[in-house]
């Protein structure tokens, strides 16, 4: 019996907060394994630094693109992911939501019992759960699934994965440390709507996962990184390796591959992925 199981084909991704961090080397790895890739970043010299210099092999042949992107005005999001679009030729296959505020306790020392706190508080739920939001609903239109990809040549359907959107969360949804609740909770409203989006967008073929990571080290993934000649291992420590049963902090070429898995995992759908390296199980122990 021969197999419709088709290889893995160059899909178009849109990655949110792409200049630096973990959205930098997503980008990176998306393109290696041979997809296009559009990124969204609100500081404009990091994003054409990423896209022009870190990716310029790619930026040459017409593999990446970008715009500078506020994903905390909805206007902007819209207006940024036509663009992507039509860089794209008006398919997109895969969004993900990455950018964010990244930083999980309130700024400043404060605690919630400081009132200056609620502004901080709107920045993450704008930021980290109503921008995945309208970033979805803007890229829906544009997720089709490929009619080359629906039937083989003889009229069978193949095991093709179709669109899907990744949102990127974080452990902390599960475990939170002191003065985090603005972070804790749109992480945590991120599960919500990944459930949610992957029951109602089912009938769309369009699936929806999440991938959490626990403490990645990302501060090598940067211009400035880049320059300073900084590695991942430089900034693993001692207590990385004591507050984890895989005996290391993250690196982002884990949350990579966890994303580069749920692209071709045509049926996993509402699913969280925690990439952690044991750190929830090994605090709860
Ligand atoms: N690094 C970790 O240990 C860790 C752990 C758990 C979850 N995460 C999640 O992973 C994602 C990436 O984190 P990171 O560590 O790479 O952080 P980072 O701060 O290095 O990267 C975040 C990116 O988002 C962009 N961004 C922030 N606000 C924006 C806005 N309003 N509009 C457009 N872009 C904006 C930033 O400019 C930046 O490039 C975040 O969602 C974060 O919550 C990271």
């Amino acid at each position: 019996m021969s197999s419709t199981q088709e290889p893995s084909a160059s899909k178009n991704i849109i990655v949110s907060g792409g200049a630096q961090g973990i959205g930098r080397a997503l980008g990176r790895y998306f393109l290696e394994a041979g997809h296009r890739v559009f990124i969204f970043d609100i500081q404009e010299e990091e994003l054409e630094y990423t896209a022009t210099k870190h990716l310029e092999s790619f930026h040459k042949d017409g593999k990446v693109g970008y715009a500078v992107c506020d994903l905390r005005s909805v206007d902007e999001i819209r207006s940024k992911v036509d663009q992507a679009a039509q860089f794209f030729g008006g398919q997109i296959d895969v969004l993900v939501n990455n950018g964010g505020i990244a930083s999980p306790h309130w700024k400043d020392n404060k605690t919630m019992e400081d009132k200056e706190t609620y502004d901080q508080w709107t920045a993450y739920l704008e930021t980290n759960l109503t921008a995945p939001f309208a970033m979805s609903q803007a890229c829906i239109p544009f997720m089709r699934h490929r009619e080359s990809e629906s039937h083989n040549s003889q009229g069978a359907h193949k095991h093709v994965a179709g669109p899907c959107i990744i949102h990127v969360g974080s452990f902390r949804a599960h475990q939170s440390d002191p003065n985090q609740e603005g972070y804790a909770a749109s992480k945590a409203g991120q599960l919500g709507l990944m459930q949610a989006m992957s029951v109602s967008l089912g009938p769309l073929g369009i699936r929806t996962n999440l991938v959490a990571p626990g403490r990645i080290k990302v501060g090598h993934e940067s211009k400035e990184g880049d320059e300073n000649g900084d590695t991942w291992e430089d900034q693993n420590t001692e207590k990385d390796i004591d507050d984890h049963t895989t005996n290391r902090a993250g690196r982002p070429k884990d949350i990579a591959d966890a994303c580069l898995y749920l692209i071709n995992a045509g049926f996993v759908n509402g699913v969280d992925i925690t990439v952690d390296g044991g750190a929830l199980r090994k605090k709860a122990a």
